[in-house]
């Protein structure tokens, strides 16, 4: 009965998580304000207040699981990617934690353990399965045939498709994170209001860059014949543009699965909490026959149940590292060296 702490600061949400034996008992996650005010994620800011919050989230994830220190089998760690001085918090965390009981370190890939919340639960896919990952700083389609076997089909060249949603509200004046108050408005608006350009990007990459210079253009050409034109047709632009970013996502997606002849798919990472994605998989996957895995709203955006369940499979491999371990602002899918590793890339 492996019990597996995790750790997760690898951008601005402070979180801890107790898996035991597979099963997710307790997932405390602490979000950070402080950066509303300045319209994106502040890195000092934001490894301050991990360092505030990294202990009563861990107190608190133990707490919920009704588990003691002495208890835990292996501290499982977000090594990479992120904000560098976000993920030292955590790394350190975890070594101190794992030193101090004399217990293993299990380092964890963040895009990975994203894909790897869909064994949380009973309804998991099936090996080999496509998962669109898709979160503030990656848009990756992945062919993931094992655990830690994943390989990135198609990604992102320029923005992701969170960054596109957060660029998006900030040119409408939304507060960050702009993604949710996107999700939010296009519920009351006409999806089909505005239409915006699909980029025609070869094979199963995408690119974002166009969309946000073609709705800079379209909001700032309307302003100059409308200053309320904003405040008029927030749902209804809202809808459009997510329409559109989801259409785009899922098109590419639906290639990858006939050109792999792939039934399982599966979505993961913070932008798969947004509503007309989950429900446009819904329905391709109807159309399709597919089976569709969509993540529980808890494990969408960052959380350390997605890094205790990696730990946990990575434990029942033996594959841990040692107290030289660092972690990686960028950090690739293939298994990292078990000692060291570089600062940056
Ligand atoms: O995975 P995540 O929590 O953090 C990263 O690893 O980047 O993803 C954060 C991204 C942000 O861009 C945020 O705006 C977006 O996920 N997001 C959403 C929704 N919830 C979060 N985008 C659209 N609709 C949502 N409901
Ligand atoms: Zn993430």
């Amino acid at each position: 009965m492996p019990v597996i702490l995790g750790i997760e600061s690898s951008c601005d949400e402070t979180s801890a998580s107790v898996c035991v034996d597979g099963v997710i008992m307790s997932n405390v996650i602490a979000n950070q304000t402080i950066h509303e005010a300045y319209g994106g994620v502040v890195p000092e800011l934001a490894s301050r207040v991990h360092q505030q919050n990294i202990v009563p989230a861990v107190q608190q994830a133990l707490l919920n699981a009704k588990v003691s220190k002495n208890d835990i089998d292996a501290v499982a760690f977000t090594r990479g990617p992120g904000l560098l001085g976000s993920l030292l918090v955590g790394v350190s965390f975890a070594k101190a934690f794992a030193l101090a009981k004399g217990i293993p370190l299990i380092d964890i890939n963040h895009m990975q353990a994203h894909i790897l919340a869909h064994f949380i639960g009973d309804k998991n896919p099936s090996f080999p399965f496509l998962c669109l990952t898709v979160s503030g700083g990656h848009t990756q389609i992945v062919l993931v045939k094992d655990y830690f076997d994943m390989e990135i089909i198609g990604q992102t060249l320029d923005d992701a498709a969170g960054e596109a949603m957060d660029k998006t509200s900030k040119i409408l004046g939304l507060p960050y994170p702009g993604g949710p108050l996107i999700d939010k408005y296009a519920r009351q608006g006409n999806p089909d209001a505005y239409k915006f350009p699909e980029p025609q990007i070869p094979g199963y990459d995408f690119s974002f860059s166009g969309l946000k210079t073609s709705i800079l253009y379209f909001i700032r050409d309307n302003v100059a014949q409308n200053p309320d034109f904003v405040n008029q047709n927030m749902a209804d632009i809202c809808a459009s543009v997510e329409k559109r970013i989801a259409t785009i996502l899922l098109n590419k997606l639906q290639k990858a699965a006939q050109a792999y002849d792939i039934k399982d798919i599966a979505l993961a990472g913070g932008v798969s909490a947004n509503t007309g994605l989950r429900l446009g998989l819904q329905a391709m996957a109807e159309q399709n026959g597919w089976n569709s895995f969509i993540p529980k709203m808890e494990y969408c955006t960052d959380n350390a149940a997605m890094i205790a369940i990696a730990g946990y499979h990575k434990f029942l491999k033996g594959e841990f590292v040692g107290q030289d371990v660092a972690p990686m602002a960028r950090m690739a899918f293939a298994p990292q060296p078990p000692k060291g590793g570089a600062m940056v890339e």
